[in-house]
């Protein structure tokens, strides 16, 4: 899908059918998380693909918000070697995520698949529910699937604020 018509196509789909996603399409968007920038390029991001009973199960314990998707990609990324800023107090796990988050979001797009970015989780809880490692943070959680017939865009999906809001040319 050309850039402009897939940034205006996409939205956050809050109801899916439970066609499972084409593994292809899925190889496709995980190949796009890979290819995302990260701060040292340390590509911390850990990705966990959540598609059995089971691990949906510890998902909608740690969340309202699958919405039937019936695959859920778990961002974190490895604490341990995300870049440190300069003042010593934060460092860049939540940004790698992040970025790695929208590309696997837009490249879903691209692959006809509808997602949610979401972070209405409760992460430790989750994390204790995989059983990931004590060295990984899980920042945000990405449901994948296809819109069932009746999902589209929610309303306030159409309300962005005027440039001159949020743009300031100093
Ligand atoms: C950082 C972030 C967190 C979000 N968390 C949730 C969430 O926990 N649950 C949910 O249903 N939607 C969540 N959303 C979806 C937003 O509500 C949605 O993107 C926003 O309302 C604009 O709608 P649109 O994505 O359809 O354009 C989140 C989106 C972002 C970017």
């Amino acid at each position: 899908m050309e850039f402009n018509e897939l940034i205006r196509a996409r939205y956050s789909c809050k109801k899916y059918d439970s066609r499972p996603v084409d593994r292809q399409a899925l190889s496709a968007i995980l190949e796009a998380g890979r290819l995302a920038p990260t701060a040292r390029n340390a590509q911390v991001q850990r990705i966990y693909v959540l598609e059995s009973e089971e691990a949906l199960a510890k998902f909608d314990e740690a969340s309202p918000c699958r919405y039937g998707a019936p695959t859920v990609l778990v961002v974190a990324y490895y604490v341990n070697d995300a870049y440190v800023y300069p003042s010593g107090t934060m460092d860049s796990g939540a940004e790698d995520a992040a970025i790695v988050a929208t590309h696997l979001m837009l490249a879903a797009k691209n692959e006809g698949v509808e997602s949610c970015w979401l972070n209405k989780i409760e992460p430790e809880k989750l994390a204790a529910s995989l059983n990931l490692p004590d060295s990984e943070k899980v920042v945000l959680a990405l449901d994948l699937g296809y819109a069932a017939e009746d999902a589209g865009p929610l309303p306030n999906h159409f309300k962005r604020k005027d440039l001159s809001e949020t743009t300031f040319y100093l």
